[in-house]
Order: C-alpha cells, then structure tokens, then sequence
C-alpha cells in the first residue's frame, strides 16, 4: 500500500484497522496514567497484529500501544507492516511517541498511520504518514 493513495480497498483496511485498534484499546492496562491506547498494524500478507499500552508500578517498564501491535508482529514471523492505526481518547487523537516511530521505522521506509481519537459524541480521525511523524530518521 501506498502511503496516502487514496482507493476502496486501501480505505477498507484502515477502516479494518482502526476497529482492531479500538477492540485492543479497551485492553489497555493504565490503572497510572489512565491514559489508554490501541493500536493495529497490517501486514504485507494480509494479517493484522493489535496492542495495547501496558503500565507498570515502575513508570519506565512502561510499553506503548504500539510497541506491543510491532512486537505482535515480529513473534508472528513477519517484519513488513503496511499500515498502523493508533486509537486513543480525545478529540484531538495523540500522536505515536519518539520510540515507537524509531521502531516502526526500523521494519518500513513510510506507511500510513491512522490516528484516532475517540470521545463522548464520536471520533476524531486524522491520516498521516511515518515518514511525516519521523523525517531524518537514526539509520545504523
Ligand atoms: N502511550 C502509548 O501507548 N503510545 C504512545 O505512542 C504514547 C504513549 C502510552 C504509554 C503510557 O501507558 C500512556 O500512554 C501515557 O503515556
């Protein structure tokens, strides 16, 4: 998929996707921050991988939403993710953090990324690409 081309098909997967992403959201474990994310990544093959934010009672064992759909991923056996939804609450949907664009950087030059933010009279829904999140990215 073509970041930002715009078709039937390409819509339907986001579409599929943002709901994956919001299913895996109410998973979240946030008793800390309350703050909860989902998050779904589809594969060049066809899968989809979900996850969701995990906290911990020592704030750096934290793991994103994102993270967790990547490391979903890679357990599978797969390493080319086409696209990501990330679901959060909100109107303004938020945006993945510096260590998970690093990481899904690592696996695809750019993909679209779908940001949602779901609140009391609906959804907030904005498309963006990784390559806009992460431009310059570390390369090694
Ligand atoms: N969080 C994510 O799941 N994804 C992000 O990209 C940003 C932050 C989580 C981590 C933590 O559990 C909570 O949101 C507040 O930072």
């Amino acid at each position: 998929m073509k970041p930002r081309k715009s078709s039937a098909k390409n819509d339907a997967i986001l579409d599929y996707i943002v709901e994956a992403a919001k299913r895996a959201r109410k998973n979240a474990y946030a008793p800390y921050s309350s703050y909860k994310v989902g998050a779904a990544i589809a594969t060049k093959s066809g899968n989809v991988y979900v996850g969701c934010n995990f906290e911990n009672a020592s704030y750096g064992a934290c793991i994103c939403a994102e993270r967790n759909a990547i490391g979903q991923m890679i357990a599978a056996g797969e390493k080319q993710p086409i696209a990501c939804a990330v679901v959060t609450g909100g109107r303004k949907p938020g945006t993945p953090c510096g260590i998970c664009r690093q990481v899904m950087i690592e696996f695809t030059k750019d993909m679209p990324i779908v940001l949602v933010g779901e609140h009391k009279s609906g959804e907030t829904r904005r498309t963006t690409t990784l390559s806009e999140l992460i431009p310059d990215a570390f390369e090694f």
